[in-house]
C-alpha cells in the first residue's frame, strides 16, 4: 500500500505510519509497548533510569514519593536530587552545541527574523539574570512576566530559572484586571514587560495594561522591568520602572546557576477552572524538566539536526513546556514567532517553514481550521519540503481538519501527533508517538510512557473494553502539578476529591476496539475556546459585574473555527432596555474584565433562566438551546418556570 492511504478498521479509518517515515523513526510499535510496559510494571526503576536523561548537580538517591490519599496528598519526585535548569537547557550544551542555533526568533513582519546560537542565549540569559538579582529579585521570589513574544520572554524565564525565582507568566491579551488578580494572587512585586507587543501588524499596549494592573494589585509591584519593543512612548514611574537595556548597562555576563532542590517551585502558571478565579498550577523542577524534556524527544522523533517550531504563546504552558524547556534541555533548535498565521496572508506559517528549513511543526487545530478556510493555494505557494512530523495540541481535532492537515500540508509524508495533555500534567500525556502507532484522525491514541489511564462512569465504576466515560489517571508522573500555589486544599479538591485516589482530569474519553483513545471534550463547567480553557464561571462573574446585568449564564457551543464559542444567556435588571449598544457594552465590558479571548460570540438577552425550584440554572437546557439541538429538551418538569424555555427557544442566537 502506499504512503497515505488509509484502511478501515473495525472502528475508524486508519493510516499506517508512512513508510519512509517509519524506516528512520527512533521508535517502532515494539520498542514503544516495551518501553510502556517497563514504564508501568517497575515505575522506580524506569522513572530512576530516565531521569538522568537531565543533569543533576547532586543526583538523587530516591525516585517517587507520592501519595494520593486525600488526608496526606503529596507529589514528589527525585526530592534528594539537586539541579538548575537553566543550566540544563544552556551550559549542559556548550562544550557539543555552542555554536548551534537554540532559538530562531520570527517576528511579525516577514523578514525580520534573528538566531541565536547556544553560546549567545547563555550569555543573554545570565545577563538578564544579574539584572534581575541587580534589582533585588531572590531566590524564591515570584516574578510576573506580561510579555509579547520576543526573545527576552525566553530569557526572563530562564534568569528566573537560573537564579531560583518562580515565573509566572501571564498571557499578553489578558486585560489589567486580570493580570492584577494574578499578581495579588501569588504576592508578585517584581513584573516584567515591554512598552508595546506587535501581533499580525497590530500593537499591543502592554506597559498601559501593566500600569493599570500596578495600580489595580495596589502597590503590589515594586519594580517593573521593561524590555524596549516598538519604542513608542510610554510612562516611566520614578524608583519603581527600569528600561531592561539601561539596567543590563555593562552587566557581567558571569552568572552561576543556583543549585535547587527538585522540588523547589519552577513556575506557576494561572488556569481556568469550573468554579472562582483561575488557579496557580505549581510545576517544581526535576520532575517538570524530565517530563517536558522526555516527551519532546520522543513525541516528536527529535534528531540533532531537527528545526522545531511550536506557534504556541509562552503564556500558555505548550509554550513552557515545547517553545523553551523541553526543546532548549535536549539541545533542539527552537522557533519563536511573534505574529498570527495569517498576517500578511495565510501563507505565513509554511513560509517561515521554508525560510527557516521547520521539520517539526506544533501548533493548534483552530489555527489549522482558520487556514484551511482560505483554501489549498496559499499551501500550495510554498514547498513544505522540510516537514517531518505536524503536531497539534489543545483541543481534539475534527477529522476534517486532521485529513486537511495531513494530505495537503504534510502531503502524506507526516505522521500527525495529536497531543493531549493540560496545564495540571506538564506535557503530553496521550499521543500517537511517531512510528510506534497508527494513525486514526482524531484519536489522542495511546498513554506516553508511566501514564495509566482509566475511564469511568459516575459513580467511578472502572470501565473496560471500548467504551466511554470520564478520563482519570490513576497514578503519577514527574511531570504533574504539585499544588495550586498558596491553596493545596483547592488542589486536593479540584482534583481528587471525585474519584479518591484518582487524578479526575476534567474530561470525557472514548476508548475504542483497538484500544485508541478519543478525547471527547471537557465535562465540567469549562469551555475551550480556540485551545485556551475558559471558565463559564469567570466570564459569568464577569457579565454580572456589569450594571445592566441581573443574572448571566454562560455555556459552549460548537463553533466552526473556534471549536467552542462561547454563548452567554443575559437577564437584564429592571428597567433597563436592550439595544444594540448594550449588546456591544457587555462585549467590551467582558474584554476588560478578562481579555479578548473571552469575548462573548453571542449572547441572548432573557426574561428569565430555567431553574429548578431550588434556584438552581439548569445548564443542560441552555446548551442545548445554545447548540440549536432544543427538539429534544429531556424533562422540564422540575423547572420553577417551564415557560421561560419556550422564550429561549423562540430568541435563540445560534439558527442553523
Ligand atoms: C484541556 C487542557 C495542553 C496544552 C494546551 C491546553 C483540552 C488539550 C487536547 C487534544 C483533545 C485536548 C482538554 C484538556 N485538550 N489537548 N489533543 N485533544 N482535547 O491546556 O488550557 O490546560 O487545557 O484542553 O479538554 O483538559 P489547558
Amino acid at each position: 500500500m502506499a504512503d497515505g492511504e488509509a484502511v478501515m478498521t473495525e472502528t475508524a479509518k486508519t493510516y499506517p505510519v508512512p513508510e519512509a517515515f517509519a524506516a528512520q523513526a527512533n521508535l517502532t510499535p515494539e520498542k514503544y509497548r516495551e518501553m510502556y510496559a517497563a514504564s508501568i510494571e517497575d515505575p522506580e526503576a524506569f522513572w530512576g533510569e530516565h531521569g538522568k536523561r537531565i543533569d543533576w548537580i547532586k543526583p538523587y538517591t530516591t525516585v517517587k514519593d507520592v501519595s494520593w490519599e486525600t488526608g496526606d496528598l503529596h507529589v514528589k519526585w527525585y526530592s534528594d536530587g539537586v539541579l538548575n535548569v537553566s543550566a540544563n537547557c544552556l551550559d549542559r550544551h556548550l562544550e557539543t552545541r555552542g555554536d548551534k542555533p537554540a532559538l530562531i526568533w520570527e517576528g511579525d513582519e516577514p523578514g525580520d527574523s534573528h538566531t541565536l546560537t547556544y553560546r549567545q542565549l547563555h550569555t543573554a540569559v545570565c545577563k538578564f539574570a544579574n539584572v534581575l538579582k541587580k534589582l533585588g529579585v531572590k531566590k524564591g521570589d515570584r516574578v510576573t512576566i506580561y510579555m509579547p513574544m520576543i526573545l527576552e520572554a525566553a530569557y526572563a524565564m530562564l534568569a528566573c530559572a537560573r537564579i531560583g525565582a518562580v515565573h509566572s507568566v501571564v498571557f499578553g491579551g489578558f486585560s489589567p484586571e486580570a493580570l492584577a488578580g494574578r499578581i495579588t494572587d501569588c504576592e508578585s512585586d517584581f513584573l516584567i514587560t515591554s512598552d508595546e507587543g506587535v501581533r499580525g501588524g497590530r500593537k499591543v499596549p502592554l506597559k498601559v495594561n501593566a500600569d493599570k494592573a500596578a495600580d489595580i494589585a495596589g502597590g503590589m509591584v515594586k519594580t517593573m522591568l521593561v524590555v524596549k519593543r516598538t519604542g513608542s512612548d510610554v510612562a516611566m514611574q520614578d524608583g519603581r520602572d527600569h528600561w531592561l537595556h539601561e539596567a543590563a548597562d555593562g552587566i557581567s555576563a558571569d552568572c552561576p546557576p543556583e543549585p535547587m532542590n527538585a522540588e523547589d517551585p519552577l513556575f506557576i502558571l494561572y488556569t481556568s477552572g469550573s468554579t472562582g478565579k483561575p488557579k496557580g498550577v505549581l510545576h517544581t523542577t526535576g520532575g517538570y524538566l524530565v517530563w517536558a524534556s522526555m516527551t519532546h524527544d520522543y513525541v516528536f522523533d527529535l534528531k540533532e539536526d531537527d528545526v522545531y517550531w511550536c506557534t504556541a504563546d509562552v503564556g500558555w504552558v505548550t509554550g513552557h513546556t515545547y517553545i523553551v524547556y523541553g526543546p532548549l534541555a535536549n539541545g533542539a533548535t527552537s522557533l519563536m514567532f511573534e505574529g498570527v498565521p495569517t498576517y500578511p496572508d495565510a501563507s505565513r506559517f509554511w513560509k517561515v517553514c521554508d525560510d527557516h528549513k521547520v521539520s517539526l511543526f506544533y501548533t493548534a487545530p483552530t489555527a489549522i481550521r482558520a487556514l484551511m478556510r482560505e483554501g489549498e493555494e496559499p499551501v500550495r505557494a510554498t514547498s513544505r519540503s522540510s516537514l517531518r512530523v505536524l503536531g497539534t495540541v489543545g483541543e481534539p481535532i475534527n477529522p476534517e481538519a486532521w485529513e486537511w492537515y495531513f494530505h495537503v500540508v504534510g502531503e502524506q509524508r507526516c505522521p500527525i501527533v495529536d497531543t493531549w495533555w493540560q496545564t495540571e500534567t506538564g506535557g503530553a500525556m496521550i499521543v500517537p508517538l511517531p512510528g510506534a502507532t497508527d494513525m486514526k484522525p482524531g484519536a489522542g491514541s495511546h498513554p506516553f510512557f508511566g501514564i495509566k489511564p482509566a475511564l469511568v462512569d459516575a459513580e467511578g465504576n472502572i470501565l473496560d473494553g471500548a467504551t466511554e466515560g470520564n478520563l482519570l489517571i490513576t497514578d503519577s508522573w514527574p511531570g504533574q502539578m504539585r499544588t495550586v500555589y498558596g491553596d493545596h486544599q483547592r488542589f486536593i479538591d479540584t482534583y481528587f476529591m471525585a474519584y479518591p485516589g484518582n487524578y479526575f482530569t476534567g474530561d470525557g474519553c472514548r476508548r475504542d476496539e483497538d484500544g485508541f483513545y478519543w478525547i471527547t471534550g471537557r465535562v465540567d463547567d469549562v469551555i475551550n475556546v480556540s485551545g485556551h480553557r475558559m471558565g463559564t464561571a469567570e466570564v459569568e462573574s464577569a457579565l454580572v459585574s456589569h450594571d445592566a446585568v441581573a443574572e448571566a449564564a454562560v455555556v459552549g457551543y460548537p463553533h466552526d473555527v473556534k471549536g467552542q464559542g462561547i454563548y452567554a444567556y443575559v437577564t437584564l435588571v429592571a428597567g433597563v432596555e436592550p439595544d444594540d449598544a448594550l449588546l456591544k457594552n457587555l462585549v467590551q465590558h467582558v474584554r476588560a474584565e478578562i481579555g479578548p479571548i473571552a469575548s462573548p460570540d453571542l449572547i441572548q438577552i432573557a426574561p428569565g433562566l430555567p431553574k429548578t425550584r431550588s434556584g438552581k440554572i439548569m445548564r443542560r437546557i441552555l446548551r442545548k438551546i445554545a447548540e440549536d439541538e432544543y427538539s429534544n429538551l429531556g424533562d422540564t418538569s422540575t423547572l420553577a418556570e417551564p415557560e421561560v424555555v419556550n422564550d429561549l427557544i423562540d430568541n435563540r442566537q445560534n439558527k442553523k
